[in-house]
Order: structure tokens, then sequence, then C-alpha cells
């Protein structure tokens, strides 16, 4: 293994905020699970009607895993975290794309030469007006949809009822067939993580190591600019890195430029760190409609989403809102169970959502649910989205990628065009009983979840997956060793 834990970057507050430090404990063998822990209540006020036990048996746990009854809702956790395995020198390469450029300098890039973390970028920058004008000069056509409003399917009546129309993911789960949503081979796992990379990053990618495991990374551009080296970590390794916006909001609140802002920056600071450029990428919480989707087409990222097979099967673990106290451990662990039990139902392959921007989330993913996953009958094929995609990792870039097998998306939207002689239609909805049937079955907000339970009326979702303090105690408890961790 080639990671060691760094027990000086436990700094003091940390030690007294999880009196066990780094101390794991092996549990029973029988694989039962109880929480009877008061401690796991936290503070959350959400929780009385949440499981605190879990209604299945786990067949298998990492035997170094953080108890369950340690896994906390309701509040930020923060344990002693380890460092990158490696730092890569200026040039290297890749082994796994043999046609990739040696990576960039890290330690050269300087988040000031970027937006301010965490907001929208101003749009009036030299960048930021280059890219409008590549997309306005792109000939794809962004429909003339207008923004909608904070708050999701409650907060929207007209944009409620055009939702199918305009296929609004929130409100209804409608996709394109340009959108990938599932992997096309049964019993295949497209593993991905969402909004890192954060402190807790480096406990996934030893895990990985560990078992041989490799994901599609969505990374949030300010988390990529506050740390490049873990983002090349991750690249290096295999793994493939897709775009989840600079500041992770609600794109469809967001004004054609703003979103432009959202991706561009995003795409450069990957380009920066990387050498690459993404042709993929994921809307924070699912919220994608076809004038964001255009937009992303214009700007060669094709959208990844998660599987759903019906309004009340959404492959989401619900593990992002273990901090804000909206999950349990105990009920992310039960929907996963439900997740692996359609997984076997369904003719094709899948695609989950999970996290690596807190604590919990690491830990169920490492000690729970990637070890229930690796001893899954049938075999699971757990590989990143790209190659579930029976694609070669090369193709997860512009600069690398096979442009005659996998035509990057706007040059695959204008031949198509050209070819359906000047039709605007961005693709054809999706005709899933599921997406059609709960797309007009009157979307009382609860039809979808999704990545920030945005088909909840109330704006405070998005405080809780995303926005609250919850990320900067969980980003801003290794501000005193970020020299050390990167
Ligand atoms: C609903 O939309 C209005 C108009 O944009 C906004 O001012 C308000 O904050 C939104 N409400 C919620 C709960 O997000
Ligand atoms: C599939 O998901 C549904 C909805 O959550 C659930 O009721 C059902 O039990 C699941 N099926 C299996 C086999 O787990
Ligand atoms: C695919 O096209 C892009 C953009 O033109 C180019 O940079 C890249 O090198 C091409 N891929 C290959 C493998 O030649
Ligand atoms: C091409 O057009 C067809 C028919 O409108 C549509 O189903 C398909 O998704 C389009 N493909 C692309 C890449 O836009």
């Amino acid at each position: 293994m080639k990671y060691t834990t760094l027990s000086a970057l436990a700094l003091p507050v940390l030690a007294s905020a999880h009196g066990h430090g780094v101390a794991h404990r092996a549990r029973q063998d029988d694989g039962s699970a109880e929480l009877s822990d008061a401690n796991a209540a936290g503070t959350g006020t959400a929780t009385n009607s949440l499981p605190t036990t879990i209604s299945f048996s786990l067949i298998t746990e990492n035997p170094t895993a953080i108890p369950i009854s340690d896994i906390r809702t309701g509040t930020a956790q923060l344990q002693s975290t380890i460092a990158i395995s490696t730092t890569y020198a200026a040039g290297a390469r890749p082994t796994q794309i043999s046609s990739a450029a040696g990576l960039p300098d890290a330690l050269a890039l300087n988040p000031k030469d970027y937006p301010t973390l965490d907001k929208t970028p101003p749009t009036d920058t030299p960048e930021v007006q280059e890219w409008i004008s590549q997309v306005m000069n792109s000939g794809v056509d962004i429909p003339d949809i207008p923004v909608t409003n904070p708050g999701g399917c409650g907060n929207n009546t007209a944009a409620l009822a055009n939702a199918a129309q305009n296929c609004w993911w929130t409100c209804g789960g409608c996709v394109r067939d340009t959108d990938i949503t599932t992997c096309p081979t049964k019993d295949s796992w497209g593993v991905s993580y969402d909004d890192g990379p954060s402190p807790y990053t480096p406990n996934l990618l030893q895990y990985f190591d560990q078992e041989d495991i490799r994901a599609t990374f969505f990374v949030v551009g300010s988390r990529a600019i506050s740390r490049p080296a873990m983002l090349q970590d991750e690249y290096m390794m295999g793994n493939q890195i897709a775009v989840h916006t600079w500041s992770h909001p609600y794109m469809t609140t967001r004004t054609t430029e703003e979103v432009i802002a959202e991706l561009g920056w995003t795409k450069k600071i990957i380009h920066d760190a990387l050498g690459v450029t993404p042709l993929y990428w994921r809307p924070p919480y699912g919220d994608i409609d076809d004038r964001v989707r255009a937009i992303s087409t214009a700007m060669n990222l094709t959208p990844i989403m998660w599987t759903r097979i019906s309004a009340d099967m959404t492959f989401d673990t619900t593990d992002w809102s273990i901090p804000g106290g909206t999950s349990t451990a105990a009920s992310v662990l039960d929907k996963w169970n439900l997740i692996m039990g359609n997984s076997t139902k369904i003719d094709t392959g899948f695609i989950v959502l999970e996290h690596d921007l807190f604590e919990q989330t690491v830990d169920i993913a490492t000690g729970y649910i990637l070890p229930q996953a690796l001893a899954h009958v049938p075999k699971y094929n757990m590989t990143p989205i790209i190659e579930c995609l029976n694609m070669p990792l090369a193709n997860s870039y512009i600069e690398t990628n096979d442009n005659s097998t996998n035509p990057p998306p706007l040059a695959a939207a204008l031949a198509n065009r050209t070819s359906t002689s000047g039709s605007a239609s961005a693709g054809t909805a999706s005709s899933t009983a599921s997406s059609s049937s709960s797309s007009s079955s009157g979307h009382s907000g609860s039809g979808s979840s999704s990545e920030g339970s945005t088909s909840s009326s109330s704006g405070a979702a998005a405080g809780i997956a995303f926005n609250s303090g919850l990320i900067s105690a969980a980003l801003g408890m290794v501000a005193g060793a970020s020299a050390l961790l990167f």
C-alpha cells in the first residue's frame, strides 16, 4: 500500500472532535449492523423519521471501516486525513493514456488567476467573453428557455408546466438520448464521485489503490484550483476526470452567459492542471434542461446523469445529505441495498450518485458501499463511466479522444443537424415509462429525488447539499495543513 497515515495532520481540534482519532475497530463477523449509539443522531433535526438501524444484512465490510454508529448525521465530521500518495513532476504522463501530454506543474497554478471560489464567475472577463462568442458562433441553437427560480419544481409554475417540453430533469426526470444515464452492459457499474477534490479524497483513493478500483470524478472547479495535486493524483491513477461546474449551482437558474462561465472555467482549471480537457460533465443536482444541454453541447461537453428507473427509484445513495441531517448512514445503506436489488432487475448496467466531499460520504463508500459492491453476486464490472460505455479512458478528453469512433458532442450535433436538414431538435425525449409518466403526473414536487433534493420546494435543500457552513467546516479544517497536503 503506498499510503501512510500522517498523524501530524490530525490537528488538535480534530483529535477532540473525534475522540478515537484514527483508531478503527473491526466489526463482528456476522455482518449484522446495529446502531445504538446516541451520537449517531448528531444535531440534525430531520432524523426522527429516518431509520437508525439498517434493515439488511451486510455481506461484507472493510475490516478497518469506521463503525456505522460513528458516521454522524446532521454535522460536519472531521477525522484526520491522509496525504495523497504521490506528487508528480511536471511532464509525468498517465500510464493509462499513452497519447496524453505531460502533466503541467501543479505548483505553478495560482488561485489568483481564477475566479472567486464557490461563486458563479463574472461574465465580463476576457476569458468568458471569448467562450460566449465561441458558443454563439458554434452553430448550435440555444433554445430561448427562461431561467428557473431557485427552489425547484414547487417555486416554478411556468417552468413546471413546460418541464416535459423543455426536458427539465429536475421536475419529472426527463432525459434526451444525448444524455448518458446508464451503462449498456448488464451488471456493469460506472462508478462516480462528485464535488471533490476534498480533504477526504485521498482516503477514497487509498481504498481504490488497495482494491484496484477506478472511477469517474466529477470535480468542482473551485475545489480543483484549491487542490490541483490531488486532482493530478486522481488522474494519474487512471480515474476519469469530468466537469461538475465552478461553483455547483442549479444550472437552470443561471443565465446562458453564467452557464458558459461555470463550464468554461472548470474546463480551464482541469486543462491547466492535467493538460487534457474533459468531454463529459454532470449537472449539479441533475438540474438540466434543453437550454443548459445545448450550451454544454456547444462547449463540447456531454451530460452524464445517474440511473433513474422510476419516480421512486433513482440511483442516488443520498449520501450527500448525511451532514445536512436528512439521511443517516443507515438510510443510505438501505437505499444502497435497494439500488443493488434493482440493478439486477434491469437489462442494462447503471450509474450511481455518490460524493467525495464529506468525511461521512467517503467513510460510507470505503467502509460499506464499495465492499458490498465488490462482493456482489453476480459480479459487478466496476469501471470509470467512460469504460462502462465500452470506450478507452483516452476518450474522456478532447486531446486524446478517438474522434472517428466517438465524435465529440459539438461535431456530432452539427453533423446531425446537417443530416436531418435543419432540425433544431437537441434530440428526442426519453420515452421510458418512468420519465414520461412522472413528467405528466402533476409533479407534486417529490417525484424525483436528486443530488440536492431539488424537487423539494425549499431552497434549504441547496443549502444542505452544498452551500452551508458544513462545506467550509469540512474543507477549512485542513487550512493549517494545506502546505503539507498540496
Ligand atoms: C422563489 O423564486 C423567487 C423568484 O426568483 C425567489 O425570490 C425566492 O427566493 C424563491 N423561493 C425559494 C424558496 O427558493
Ligand atoms: C427497487 O426499488 C423499489 C423502490 O424503491 C423498491 O420498492 C424495491 O424493493 C426495489 N427492488 C429490489 C429488488 O430491491
Ligand atoms: C480529436 O480532435 C481534437 C480536436 O480537434 C484534437 O485535439 C485531437 O488530437 C483529436 N484526437 C486524436 C486522437 O487525434
Ligand atoms: C440526432 O437527431 C436524432 C433525431 O432528432 C436524435 O434522436 C439524436 O439524439 C441526435 N443526435 C445528436 C448527437 O444530437
